[in-house]
């Protein structure tokens, strides 16, 4: 990749415990080794109400959230627009 590279989207996908973090985490201390810039997001997440959404979601004292409520807060957290 040249430094003028718009650069690459890569996402994890798997299950919740599957490994994606971690290998996120060790994926970005890769490329950043090698003095790429890397910007780690998550989803929910990666943005103030993002992540606000991403705790709800975690948050099992709610009991179980139906597939289409669960969907809907993932659908939520693509809308938020980062902070200007
Ligand atoms: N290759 C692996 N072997 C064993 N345990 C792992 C491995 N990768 C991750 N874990 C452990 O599994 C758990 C879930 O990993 P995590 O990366 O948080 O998953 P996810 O982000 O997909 O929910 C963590 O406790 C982590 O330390
Ligand atoms: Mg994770």
């Amino acid at each position: 990749m040249t430094t003028n590279s718009p650069g690459l989207f890569i996402a994890f996908e798997g299950g919740d415990g599957a490994g994606k973090s971690t290998q996120a985490a060790c994926l970005a201390e890769a490329l950043e080794t090698r003095g790429l810039t890397v910007l780690r997001t998550r989803e929910p997440g990666g943005t103030p109400i993002g992540e606000k959404l991403r705790s709800l979601v975690l948050d099992h004292g709610h009991g179980h959230i139906d597939a289409h409520t669960e969907a809907l807060i993932f659908a939520a957290s693509r809308a938020a627009m980062p902070a200007r």
